[in-house]
């Protein structure tokens, strides 16, 4: 039975701040960004914006295109939960207004819990052919002002459906993966910015990556060539030329710089935008391969590999399906993108940094930042209150 991704779509917030205003700001040469990072804005979620709203944003355009009630399950990954203890899930089940026969469940770990939904999602349907399972990578990345990876923030959330019969990409058996038990990011439950030892952790995730195809190539006997294209998890575009730099070279493959470009350009249009999405990036990634390729996908081979820091990673393959361009969401990707408004430092500090009041008492009354359907209006009693507005 062929199992995969059948509807990818993404959503981002309605804010960035351009890394011209941050370089500015901080009296640093843009080109650092620009060209050493391969950054050039990053997605600013306001207060009224979380993991749960930009979920339901991502999710809805896809629910329209199914029968929603045949949803068998919701497999929400994310770092930047929103609850100890009831699932993000949950509160998404209430705002898309899911059938109550539907599992829920949030997976963390770090930017790798996305490819684990995707791996769950798939034993889940290869078991029971009727599963239709809805899984979400969705993050808010948060560093402190002044740090190393404040240039790196940003926000996104990818909703994919997971079939048997997909329409855009069947999943393929065997992957490889690799663990360590290391401190290169993480971040305390007492912390809302996470932390980060940020050249170790470039050091760990290409450490990884190089463990991972070894392992890759011993469990699926397919090599280098046997692969057309390559999507990275991505904490800045740069991240995917380190490391296909690295593949190759244990691969023992040798490509020109030019050659690199082309192969790499299209899954990173959309994340130079965006900036860090954590676990979402890799989807939102291949979502940008799929919109932006310059050729007809069909029949290729896509090599996967997701990196979480802490850590754990996976490389695996899927291949593209005939027709799949009539099911992408691609002038909504660049829509999004393109409207979103600017901000100032000034503005960036007061909406990404600045604690909204009562929030520890449990009572916070949001102001209207969020321009989506979604929004989360207010803390009442320590419970979150989303609203859904009618178009
Ligand atoms: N023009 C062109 N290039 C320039 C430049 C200029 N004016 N100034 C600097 N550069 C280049 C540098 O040469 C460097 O290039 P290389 O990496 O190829 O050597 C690049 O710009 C970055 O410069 P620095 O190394 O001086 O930058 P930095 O000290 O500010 O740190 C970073 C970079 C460590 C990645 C930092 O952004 C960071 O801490 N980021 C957060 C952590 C991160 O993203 N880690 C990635 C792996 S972990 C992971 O993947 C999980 C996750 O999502 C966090």
């Amino acid at each position: 039975m062929n199992v995969g991704i059948d509807l990818i779509h993404f959503a981002t917030s309605d804010y960035y701040l351009g890394l011209d205003t941050f370089a500015e700001e901080k009296g640093i040469d843009v080109n650092k960004f620009y060209v050493g990072i391969g950054q050039e804005r990053m997605s600013i979620a306001p207060p009224d914006e979380d993991i749960v709203t930009l979920s339901a944003k991502a999710a809805a355009p896809l629910l329209d295109q199914i029968e929603r009630d045949k949803i068998t399950a919701v497999l929400l990954a994310t770092e930047s939960g929103v609850d100890q203890s009831k699932s993000a899930s949950a509160y998404l089940h209430g705002l898309l207004g899911l059938h109550k026969n539907c599992r829920l469940i949030e997976l963390k770990h770090a930017c790798y819990a996305g490819a684990a939904a995707l791996q769950m999602a798939q034993g889940l349907v290869h078991a029971n052919p009727n599963e239709k399972v809805l899984v979400i990578a969705a993050d808010i990345a948060k560093y402190d002002v002044d740090s190393s990876g404040e240039a790196t923030q940003g926000c996104g959330a990818a909703a994919m459906i997971i079939k048997k019969d997909p329409r855009l990409l069947v999943l393929e058996p065997g992957s490889g993966f690799y663990a360590d038990d290391v401190m290169d990011f993480w971040r305390p439950n007492y912390r809302e910015t996470a932390l980060v030892d940020g050249k170790y952790s470039t050091k760990v995730y290409l450490n990884s990556l190089k463990e991972t195809w070894k392992h890759f190539t011993i469990n699926t006997g397919r090599g280098y060539e046997d692969i057309d294209y390559f999507c990275y998890h991505l904490p800045f575009t740069k991240m995917a030329e380190k490391a296909h730099k690295a593949l190759t070279k244990v691969a023992g493959v040798s490509l020109s710089d030019e050659e690199m470009k082309a192969l790499l350009a299209p899954g990173q249009a959309y994340n130079r935008q965006l900036g860090n999405s954590y676990t979402a990036s890799l989807f939102i990634g291949f979502a940008s391969l799929l919109d932006n390729a310059s050729e007809d996908l069909t029949g290729k081979r896509i090599g996967l590999f997701s990196y979480g820091s802490g850590c754990v990673s996976e490389f695996f393959t899927g291949v593209v399906q005939p027709g799949y361009q009539d099911h992408l969401f691609s002038d909504d990707h660049r829509w999004q993108i393109e409207h979103r408004a600017p901000l100032n430092y000034a503005e960036y500090l007061q909406l990404y940094h600045t604690q909204p009041e009562g929030l520890y008492e449990g009572q916070v009354v949001l102001p209207e930042y969020n321009r989506g359907p979604f929004r989360l209006k207010a803390i009442k009693d320590h419970k979150r209150l989303y609203e859904r507005r009618e178009a």
